[in-house]
């Protein structure tokens, strides 16, 4: 008898926006797998009844994007390191009827760098911009490649510092004031805060101070150059486009329920730029 095909998932509240059922639908046609990902609308209040339904519905896991991250994280049975350290789940799956929860985010942050900007993580001095989800990622991952330090830098000092609590050792929390004296010590600067956004406000600071082997990543992808990256190729640095993160985070996810690493090619990327409505 043939064996079922694999069932994923991506929930989240909205969740039509999401351009994951089209990275991981490449990915099942380009490796010819039965499998299927797609995109469920849970509401808050129907995620946990979500969850216990996992097995009944024929998944083998999936996705969690916002509001659900949290959440996800407190109803997992069993967690992975990186979910543990960063507080939050974006991918589920079951192991013997129990539920699993690990964070690919900050694998995703590593691995996109890696493949953009390969040996990135010599830089021993970082300055990540926010304090929400997905600065705890990215924090996680610099603590991961050995960052002698990571300075946390937030409108909201307090939310800065819960970070520095939380993650300790090399850490430090800073006010937004503090950037401009923070910058010629800084190796890598990484924009993790909706600053930049399309339909959000610009992030607007000076990289005058930066040294000129800095690199600067956003995780902002929408546009896909935001305008800290193009502040930073008007310096001549180097940089990394967010977009990499979210093709990256979704390589760990994939591998975890079809059981084959796929690849972040160029082709993929240019089918999520065209999706994306050719976002400059
Ligand atoms: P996520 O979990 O996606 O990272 P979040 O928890 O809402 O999202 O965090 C958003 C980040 O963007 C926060 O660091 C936020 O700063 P505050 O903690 O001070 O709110 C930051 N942010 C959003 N709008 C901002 C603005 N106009 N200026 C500076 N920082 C801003």
């Amino acid at each position: 008898m043939a064996e079922a095909p694999i069932k994923a998932f991506v929930c989240g509240h909205p969740i039509k926006h999401s351009r994951s059922p089209l990275i991981h639908g490449y990915w099942l046609e380009k490796h010819g797998l039965q499998g299927s990902y797609e995109a469920v609308d849970i509401a808050p209040v129907d995620f946990p009844s979500f969850l216990r339904s996992l097995e009944e519905l024929g998944y083998a896991g999936g996705n969690v994007t916002l509001p659900h991250k949290e959440a996800a994280f407190r109803h997992a049975e069993k967690l992975d390191g990186a979910a543990e350290r960063i507080g939050a789940v974006n991918t589920l799956w079951l192991e013997g009827g129990h539920l699993c929860g690990s964070n690919t985010d900050a694998y995703g942050f590593a691995a996109n760098l890696d493949q953009q900007l390969p040996g990135w993580d010599s830089a021993r001095t970082a300055m990540v911009l926010g304090a929400g989800g997905a600065a705890r990622a990215v924090v996680h991952a610099l603590q991961e490649r050995g960052f002698d330090e990571v300075r946390i830098v937030n409108r909201t000092q307090a939310r800065a510092r819960d970070l520095q609590m939380r993650f300790g050792g090399s850490t430090s929390s800073h006010g937004w004031d503090e950037i401009e004296k923070l910058l010629p010590s800084t190796d890598l600067l990484v924009n993790t805060t909706s600053l930049g956004m399309a339909g959000s406000a610009l992030l607007d600071i000076s990289l005058d101070g930066l040294p000129d082997h800095a690199i600067v990543s956003d995780i902002v992808y929408v546009p896909l150059k935001t305008r800290l990256l193009k502040d930073a190729e008007a310096r001549n640095l180097r940089t990394a486009e967010g977009l990499g993160m979210l093709l990256h985070q979704a390589v760990a996810a994939f591998e975890r329920w079809f059981e084959v690493k796929p690849e972040v090619t160029d082709e993929l990327r240019q089918r999520i730029v065209h999706d994306l409505g050719g976002a400059k």
